[in-house]
């Protein structure tokens, strides 16, 4: 059993409609490697028990504690994971500035713990624009946890999937107006090599949560191929048992990458 094999002790899986999910159906063997996840429906999640928004990014941040460590227990190698978007600048000023002493807070308590977990920090997004607080954090965690083995978390701050473009087109535009790359020469490969996930794996998955339907300017190079997973549980309340159902529905999928089945 699933349940034993990861010494967790986890309660009757239901999905959220109600049925059974049958955790000892998951094959380690294909498990996803890389999964992404959109951590949406903290504000609604907090609202709904008349309470501000900024409570819900307060649990948000509890419930990824959770779910990285089951990941991990699960064989995820990655997860990366949408903290704050280029857009969320638009937000009133007290929530950006809650998001970024939360931000400061989380690297700074939860840093130890995920340290001992073997966990490994990593970041993506755009360093300018972010106060010199967040910045100092994120280059701590990524120091302390550089050696790490175990699942690597890779926390998107201030990103955007087109921003992350533009950079890499710019970084290339350089090579080749300094006669170090000809544009014959560029493709895919090129590309990636740019990109903040440079040496990661794309994601295999791409989990939703909170109901929505799009990927909001979220590694669009990356997701070409990812299997999307959706759940209209809001953010906080997701648990360990909604990612297994989204593993065992992963794999149950057959992925063609536009070829044909091989089966
Ligand atoms: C989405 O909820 C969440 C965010 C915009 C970002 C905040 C995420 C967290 C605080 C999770 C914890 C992460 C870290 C690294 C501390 P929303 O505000 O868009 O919710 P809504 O769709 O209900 O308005």
């Amino acid at each position: 059993m699933l349940k034993k094999l990861l010494g967790l002790t986890l309660p009757n899986c239901k999905d959220p409609e109600g049925r059974e999910v049958d955790l000892s159906q998951i094959r380690p063997e294909l498990v996803p490697q890389h999964v992404a996840i959109i951590m949406d429906g903290n504000g609604r999640w907090a609202r709904a028990q008349g309470k501000p928004r900024t409570f819900g990014h307060a649990a948000g941040a509890r419930t990824l504690r959770r779910i990285v460590k089951f990941a991990d227990k699960l064989g995820i190698k990655a997860l990366s994971v949408y903290a704050f978007s280029t857009e969320n600048w638009k937000r009133p000023i007290t929530e950006v500035h809650f998001i970024m002493d939360l931000l400061v807070e989380y690297l700074t308590k939860e840093l130890e713990e995920f340290n001992q977990y073997n966990v490994r920090i990593r970041f993506m997004g755009a360093r300018e624009g972010l106060p010199d607080a967040v910045l100092e954090k994120m280059d701590h965690a990524l120091e302390v946890t550089r050696d790490n083995t175990g699942i690597i978390l890779n926390i998107a701050i201030n990103y955007g999937g087109q921003r992350e473009l533009v950079g890499a087109m710019k970084e290339i535009a350089t090579l080749v107006k300094e006669g170090q790359l000809q544009p014959e020469d560029i493709n895919e490969k090129t590309i990636e090599e740019h990109l903040y996930t440079r040496g990661m794996p794309a994601p295999d998955l791409l989990i939703r949560t909170g109901g929505d339907l799009r990927v909001s300017n979220f590694m669009l190079w990356q997701i070409a191929y990812s299997e999307f997973w959706t759940t209209p549980v809001f953010w906080p309340d997701f648990s360990e048992e909604l990612l297994a159902e989204a593993v065992l529905s992963y794999e149950k999928r057959d992925r063609r990458f536009g070829g044909l089945n091989q089966k």
